[in-house]
């Protein structure tokens, strides 16, 4: 069979056109990261700070990384474009295979142990002394807050006595005298710049805790007991969300946390124990 030796030369509009448009997609992503278009909440605990330093060194890296492969694309689709020439098979470079994927490995696990500490702080560190516990029930889709009382001990829950509409949506077991004094509240109220330990645990399918402001999202999971710590510094309320999707109501699940001073928790709590 005879081929014309004289195939129809590519045109350079469209791998013009495509590399333009890859140009202008990069330059809109810079912006919108550079002009801080969405900025978060100020941070109100200390590893919080570490979290948003973490969270700009992992973007300044990958940024870079980022830029320069689209706008090496960008190149590429220019220069290698088609102008009627025969195409070639290669069967890549196993030297570059190495050295990109050893350089990726090497960048992500520096960035890893760079950020443990904002991390970990949160999570496996023993908790400070003198840290006050609340107990943190997830289910389906409501928040519910359980402070052990003035006797320091949180009451024996019983699955079996779990009736929301009575009243007793943990299950309280009315006797055991260390539950008596429990207090159950669907709002978290801590005092502000004291350690927090609240205690996460799920009645039917995993939910999650997340406070923009704390920059601490952890899952609540059944039949476990998932701790994390945090010591807000700042005044105010601040809005707790389930970010697992949970069911129909998940769009609702939400609640607050409430940083009050000293005094307002002590009498928070005086008014609650009374109200219980
Ligand atoms: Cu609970 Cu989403």
């Amino acid at each position: 069979m005879i081929r014309s030796r004289k195939q129809a030369r590519g045109s350079a509009a469209p791998a013009f056109l495509l590399a333009l448009l890859l140009t202008l997609l990069v330059l809109a992503t810079v912006y919108a990261f550079a002009a801080h278009l969405f900025p978060p909440p100020p941070p109100i605990t200390s590893i919080a700070i570490l979290v948003d330093r973490q969270y700009d060194l992992t973007l300044y890296v990958a940024g870079v990384v980022f830029v320069l492969s689209q706008l090496g694309l960008a190149y590429a689709v220019f220069r290698f474009r088609d102008r009627g020439q025969r195409a070639h098979f290669t069967r890549g470079n196993v030297a570059m295979e190495v050295v990109w994927t050893s350089v990726t490995l090497l960048v992500f696990l520096s960035l890893a142990i760079v950020g443990r500490k904002a991390w970990a702080e949160g999570r496996y560190m023993p908790p400070a002394p003198g840290a006050i516990q609340v107990e943190v029930t997830t289910t389906q889709f409501v928040y519910t807050f359980r402070y052990p009382g003035a006797d320091g001990k949180f009451g024996r829950l019983d699955p079996a006595m779990i009736s929301a509409p009575t009243g007793n949506p943990l299950g309280l077991d009315p006797n055991d005298p260390a539950g008596r004094d429990d207090i159950v509240v669907p709002a978290l109220t801590v005092p502000v710049d004291r350690p927090i330990e609240l205690l996460l645990r799920s009645q039917d399918v995993v939910h999650n805790f997340f406070v923009r402001e704390l920059r601490l999202q952890q899952d609540s999971v059944p039949g476990m007991m998932v701790p994390v710590y945090f010591t807000a510094n700042r005044i105010g309320q601040y809005e707790i969300v389930c970010t697992q999707l949970c069911g129909l109501g998940h769009n609702t699940m939400h609640s607050f946390l409430n940083v009050v001073s000293e005094s307002d928790y002590e009498s928070f709590l005086k008014r609650q124990a009374a109200a219980q």
